[in-house]
């Protein structure tokens, strides 16, 4: 039973000082693999704007962008050579401001992706370094250290992608012995955030979008904007692995502060506030810093992303959490996927079993004190697919050997195999065409297609669409309110309980036998109860205490 039918919640007017973001849930889209309107196999801005009224009709408050601006696209466009465009390949600008007036008129806010840490190598401002020559103001941009070898380059630090984190600028000249870093892949030269020009210029790109009317930023690797004065070795005897966490000298440098408060101050002279949140992949304590009040508002919390289906990590990570937010006031921003990790349902199992743990988790995600992040795709339960070895094009497979392609495959619209399950649409109208997609989709796609799914009650999608209705009223009901925090355990039978105030807790079914809910109203749950109170394994409620 619903609370509107039970009357157990009432409806009252969401206080005026919470601000939007306290309470949003965020679709993410990542436009190459959402919907293509231009029947190139690529999914592009037309594509997106004609499947606004999808998301709308999903509950979210606001979609983030990955990267359309153009780009060689040698990261998928995380290797930016113009930060105030659009590239072809996506559209137009006069597309993207079409897109931008179509979802704020469905009540959906735009986040942009902004990658401040590097750009591409095909930068104007990269490309006028190297012609510029060893020494001079334009390499100072960037990172270009003289080394006395070929082979030996400046420091041994590793890239993100795999193998050395420097290149040689220019391999073919005698003269010119300069290496330049780059922290992921050599098209991708990192930043010089100490050469104030550095700083100028992204303020230019803030505004150049805020002055559009976009409501906020993604902040990509957010944490390793500044490298230690000097470029020292790296301690750590394995170089870069797990998200930059393990070279000290390339990650949450103290002056990176500095950075957010400025983008803070320039975020709150529009009206109304645009919103910043990073990619901080830190310990929670070490990420908290990036939220203080005078910084970012939001940075995403992957505590789950790392864990099996165990209940006392998940209670550990969840407690750590809450002990950074009491220090920090940083309220955990969730996220279960991106389009760098693998699919929850194939991280938690796979097959039906994954399938059930995923909309526990989803779940979970949704009932926890603080903003959340969904993944295209996620509200449909997808699961990492598979690609074959010669579809593969991400470059991390290409250096190190992790594949992030299974996450990243073209969105199953129909179920119609032969239409490249709708895709790709054929402009005007809202009609398919049969065109290869940029990854190829797997032969079972077509169940877990967006048309289907909108048919059947008990699918993920008609889960994730009540869990977000459910999730407005509670907040407008001022069940769910900003200071909420987490107090999480585990009961006996592995149940995990985040009690997020003394009215409401969350509960997960994380053993192998059914287990009995502690006392009261059960909002929402993943699958049926098992009997009245009682939860199957790899189930979850959202449990009211009235
Ligand atoms: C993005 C990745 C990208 C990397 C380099 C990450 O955090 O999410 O997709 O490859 O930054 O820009």
């Amino acid at each position: 039973m619903s609370p509107v039918e039970s009357g157990t919640v009432e409806e009252t007017t969401l206080t005026p000082d919470v601000q939007w973001w306290q309470s949003a849930v965020i679709y993410q889209v990542y436009p190459r693999s959402f919907a293509d309107g231009d029947g190139d196999g690529v999914g592009d801005l037309a594509g997106l704007t004609a499947r606004l009224p999808y998301i709308a009709s999903l509950g979210v408050d606001g979609i983030w962008m990955t990267p359309f601006q153009p780009s060689p696209q040698l990261d998928q466009g995380y290797d930016v050579s113009d930060y105030c465009g659009v590239d072809p390949l996506f559209g137009t600008m006069e597309q993207f401001d079409a897109l931008l007036e179509l979802a704020h008129s469905l009540g959906l806010r735009i986040l942009l992706d902004v990658v401040p840490n590097h750009c591409s190598s095909e930068h104007p401002l990269f490309q006028q370094a190297l012609a510029a020559g060893p020494g001079s103001q334009k390499r100072d941009m960037f990172h270009f250290v003289e080394g006395s070898d070929d082979d030996v380059p400046p420091n041994n630090w590793q890239s993100v992608f795999g193998g050395r984190a420097w290149s040689r600028a220019n391999p073919e000249s005698l003269t010119d012995t300069d290496w330049y870093l780059h922290l992921f892949s050599a098209g991708q030269p990192d930043w010089n955030w100490r050469n104030p020009a550095v700083g100028d210029y992204f303020d230019g790109v803030l505004r150049f979008w805020f002055d559009k009317g976009v409501d906020g930023l993604r902040i990509d690797v957010a944490h390793a904007l500044f490298k230690a004065e000097g470029l020292p070795d790296s301690p750590s005897a394995g170089g870069v692995v797990d998200g930059l966490r393990s070279n000290p000298q390339v990650s949450d440098q103290e002056e990176v502060h500095e950075v957010y408060r400025r983008w803070r101050t320039l975020a709150e002279k529009y009206e109304p506030h645009r919103l910043l949140v990073g990619e901080v992949n830190l310990e929670p304590a070490r990420a908290a810093r990036y939220t203080r009040a005078d910084e970012m508002q939001q940075a995403f919390a992957f505590a789950f992303v790392k864990l099996g289906w165990d209940p006392a990590a998940w209670a550990a990570a969840g407690n750590e959490l809450e002990a950074a937010r009491r220090l920090h006031g940083a309220t955990p921003t969730w996220a279960l996927e991106n389009h760098d990790i693998v699919r929850s349902v194939t991280r938690f199992g796979g097959g039906e079993l994954g399938a059930m743990r995923a909309r526990a988790a989803l779940v979970a995600l949704l009932g926890l004190p603080g903003p959340a992040y969904l993944y295209q795709g996620q509200e449909l339960g997808l699961p990492e697919v598979d690609v074959p070895l010669e579809c593969r094009v991400d470059p991390m497979w290409a250096r190190g050997g992790v594949c992030r392609d299974g996450a990243r495959v073209p969105l199953p619209w129909i179920a119609d195999a032969a239409l490249n399950h709708g895709f790709s649409l054929a402009e005007p109208a809202i009609a398919f065409q049969a065109s290869e997609p940029w990854l190829p989709q797997p032969a079972d796609w077509g169940t877990h297609a967006i048309e289907l799914q909108q048919e059947d009650p008990e699918s993920s999608l008609a889960l994730v669409t009540k869990a977000l209705e459910m999730r407005r009223l509670l907040w407008k009901s001022e069940v769910f309110g900003p200071n909420d925090g987490g107090s999480w355990r585990v009961e006996a039978g592995n149940l995990l309980i985040c009690e997020r105030s003394a009215d409401f807790f969350v509960a997960v079914a994380m053993g192998t036998e059914p287990v009995k809910l502690p006392a009261g109203t059960v909002l929402l749950s993943a699958a049926p109860l098992a009997e009245d109170g009682w939860l199957q394994p790899d189930n979850a409620a959202w449990v009211l205490r009235r």
